[in-house]
């Protein structure tokens, strides 16, 4: 029996947790981040790790909780610059190498994360 493995399961539940816990923790240091996040983050993060799974591939577990993420729409209530996009994929870059994330599979789910991270940009930095 052949099965196709799905991002999700190359990636693994608890380093994509790992990944989105140091991730968190950054944000919540970095100047240009933490003043449109809550300060209890908790919550962002448990949405975070549900929104992931599905976007790798794996058990649909925003979707079942929210509904569709329609993400962009869902962001459009936060000022996302251009400078916030390239914060907000450092932060991820850097969770990713805290918790030793590496190889191909680092390589194509962070570039997806490039794509998204553009996508949600709906000001410029000299509106902000
Ligand atoms: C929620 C900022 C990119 C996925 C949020 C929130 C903020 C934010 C301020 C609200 C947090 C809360 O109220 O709990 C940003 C910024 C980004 C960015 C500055 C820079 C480009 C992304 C990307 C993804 C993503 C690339 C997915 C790959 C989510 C999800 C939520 C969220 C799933 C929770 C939505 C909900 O409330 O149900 N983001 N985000 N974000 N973001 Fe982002």
């Amino acid at each position: 029996e052949r099965k196709i493995i799905s991002q999700f399961e190359m990636v693994g539940e608890e380093t994509l947790h790992k990944i989105v816990d140091a991730f968190y923790k950054r944000v919540k240091l970095h100047p240009d981040l933490s003043p449109i996040f809550p300060d209890d983050l908790r919550e962002t993060a448990r949405k975070q790790k549900q929104f992931l799974t599905q976007f790798l591939g794996g058990p649909p577990l925003y979707t079942s909780e929210h509904g569709h993420p329609r993400l962009r729409m869902r962001h459009l209530a936060f000022p996302i610059t251009p400078k916030r996009a390239n914060a907000w994929l450092t932060c991820m870059s850097q969770a990713m190498d805290e918790v030793g994330f590496s190889g191909p599979i680092r390589e194509e789910f962070f570039s997806r994360l490039v794509i998204t991270a553009h996508h949600m940009v709906n000001t410029d930095d000299e509106y902000e």
